[in-house]
């Protein structure tokens, strides 16, 4: 699979979700947009499990989840399998969670995040590859979580 991304927000998302799907196509990523399309009020669960699905089922390498912290939509998107997502402030935690947590899906809160640090966090994301490793063991054991 090359790195095509799926993204997805909530209503308080909107805006840093779109500049997270603009950095990622900057950088070449094939991006499906998985909604919402309108600025009606919903609910982020419903929008972590389309990405969650899409991720679970092997149809995209990484994630994109946008609610106004971030915190709802990530503590969604780790209940279901295959997701390894994190919630990230910063460059530093982006490249963090891709090198040492093999996270495939980045959470932003838009509420929190301007668009400038957000489009960055986004870049430095899919910029980071994992580094393995010792870092693989924790990784295999994270996953493990998804069969208890
Ligand atoms: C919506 O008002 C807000 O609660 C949601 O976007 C998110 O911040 C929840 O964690």
């Amino acid at each position: 699979m090359a790195d095509k991304m799926v993204a997805a927000s909530d209503h308080a998302g909107l805006n840093l979700r779109a500049e997270g799907i603009k950095a990622a196509r900057a950088r070449g990523v094939e991006v499906e947009d998985l909604g919402p399309f309108t600025a009606d009020s919903v609910d982020y669960p419903d929008f972590a499990v389309r990405v969650g699905e899409a991720i679970g089922a092997g149809r995209a390498r990484f994630g994109l989840l946008v609610c106004g912290t971030g915190i709802g939509i990530s503590i969604a998107a780790n209940k279901l399998p295959g997701v390894r997502a994190a919630l990230c402030r910063t460059e530093y935690e982006a490249r963090m969670a891709r090198a040492h947590n093999d996270a495939n899906v980045l959470c932003l809160g838009e509420r929190v995040t301007g668009p400038g640090l957000g489009a960055a966090i986004v870049e430095a994301f899919l910029a980071t590859p994992f580094e393995g490793g010792r870092h693989a063991r924790r990784v295999e054991k994270l996953d493990a979580l998804d069969r208890r």
